[in-house]
């Protein structure tokens, strides 16, 4: 597949992405905080290429790191695993970009040196040279093995074929794309239309989709500081999958709302959208992600109480009046976004899937007592694994007697599981997440 890198002579932004791909892969970092340190010192010209690099590498990595094994007669020594994830990098120029070969093999090797480590450049030659002259041969060696056919890790791939055996392949392919730019047009400030015709008129296009009315799929991604009417709240980015929660949560004109993990705030500022007559308490536990929502908030001239606080232990926040409207939408293993976060699925660990899930079960056990007879909690997860979403809802239900479904009919997304709904990756090209709605009973 041949993605839009130009050919560059830099050997800045390949080294800079090594780092970066090492970063995520050895020492466990997410791939905004490797990034936020890969960018320093870069000019600006050469970051674009960087993060093409490294989100294309991290993307194919668990195909690429096979590769490379190949090409090395024995492994580097752990001291020099920049150097390996730097071929890493000089493979995935080879197979999946336009740059010529020439061109990516000699910036290559000149960023082994940019990565200190010269006295690797001749093995870094010498292992490009050989793929582009073995290329056939090599990748038939390791071709069948399920983590070079899908770029994901086998346990990955076992656990999505237990969960989904007849969509799993059509899920891991959506995860291997790049996703789509969406937007969510807010609707105090303008109507989707009338933003879609400022859009054309700056030179883009996009679509909409029926059950997120105010989600548009912009043909081309671009710049925030490029969509009209952004720094004037105006517009926001968000996934489509990501704004059914407003719909859903249906919160009406002076109902209490807690919205209980909302750091950065994406959906604390579509309810308020929605319906700006709500008294809302935006809850996050971790204090430095407070910041992005209050942002948020001020960008688009909305209020909430913003608290910092652990949502499993409301003693410590909550002042005894109950929630209408409760949303849950709860750490997970992030395995619906992988597309958007191509580190996830190298920084998740088999045993990571079932923390959450009990991560998952007390928070739903804690916000649960705090619904007011008739009020509405809506869970929400963007991941694909049942164990996080229609198993969880389902396990909630049997321990909750006094809790009930909402029935959410046939809705035009996703499919029934357990007591909610799945939107797997890639449906309606919107990123994979779960939904129950669960009601108390007045
Ligand atoms: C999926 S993110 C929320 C995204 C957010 N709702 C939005 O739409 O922008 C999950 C959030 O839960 C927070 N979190 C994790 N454990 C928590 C807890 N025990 N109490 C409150 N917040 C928690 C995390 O800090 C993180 O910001």
């Amino acid at each position: 597949m041949s993605r839009g890198v130009e050919p560059s002579a830099g050997s800045e932004p390949r080294a800079a992405a090594a780092r970066i791909v090492a970063t995520v892969a050895r020492r466990g970092r997410s791939l905004d905080e490797a990034l936020g340190i890969g960018v320093a010192g870069l000019a600006d010209m050469d970051r674009g290429l960087m993060a093409q690099l490294a989100y294309g590498t991290l993307r194919a990595y668990p195909r690429l790191d096979r590769w490379v094994d190949l090409l090395l007669a024995r492994p580097l020594p752990a001291r020099d695993a920049e150097v390996h994830d730097l071929l890493a990098v000089g493979l995935y120029q080879l197979e999946e970009t336009r740059v010529p070969d020439h061109a990516a093999v000699a910036a290559t090797v000149e960023a082994v040196r940019r990565l200190g480590r010269a006295q690797y450049a001749g093995l870094v030659n010498a292992c490009l040279r050989r793929w582009l002259r073995e290329r056939d041969a090599l990748k038939a060696r390791v071709a069948r093995l399920p983590e070079v056919v899908h770029a994901h890790p086998r346990w990955w791939l076992e656990a999505l074929a237990a969960d989904w055996p007849k969509d799993w392949e059509s899920i891991v392919a959506a995860a291997n794309e790049q996703a789509p730019m969406w937007v969510r047009v807010n609707r105090l400030r303008t109507t989707r239309d009338a933003w879609l015709e400022r859009l054309v008129a700056a030179g883009g296009s996009a679509t909409s989709w029926a059950p997120a009315p105010e989600a548009l799929c912009l043909a081309a991604p671009m710049g925030v500081e490029a969509l009209p009417g952004f720094a004037a709240g105006e517009v926001s980015v968000q996934d489509a999958a990501a704004q059914l929660a407003a719909g859903l949560l249906a919160a009406g004109p002076g109902m209490r709302v807690l919205d209980a993990c909302a750091a950065p705030g994406g959906k604390t500022g579509h309810l308020l959208e929605r319906c700006p007559e709500i008294e809302l308490t935006a809850l996050d536990i971790s204090p430095a992600r407070l910041a992005r929502i209050r942002e948020n908030l001020v960008r688009l001239g909305l209020e909430a109480q913003v608290l910092a606080g652990d949502a499993r232990d409301p003693s410590a926040w909550w002042d005894g009046k109950p929630y209408d409207r409760i949303l849950l939408d709860a750490p997970c293993t992030g395995s619906g976004v992988v597309r958007r976060h191509p580190d996830i699925k190298l920084l998740r660990r088999p045993e990571d899937v079932e923390a959450m899930a009990a991560q998952q079960r007390a928070l739903l056990a804690s916000l649960w007592r705090l619904l007011a007879p008739g009020g509405r909690l809506l869970y929400a997860t963007c991941s694909v694994f049942r164990a996080e979403n229609g198993a969880q809802a389902a396990a909630f239900l049997a321990q909750h007697p006094e809790a009930r479904a909402v029935d959410l009919g046939e809705p035009g997304w996703g499919r029934r599981a357990g007591p909610g709904r799945q939107l797997l990756t890639g449906e309606a090209s919107v990123d994979g997440f779960y939904y129950a709605c669960l009601t108390r009973p007045a």
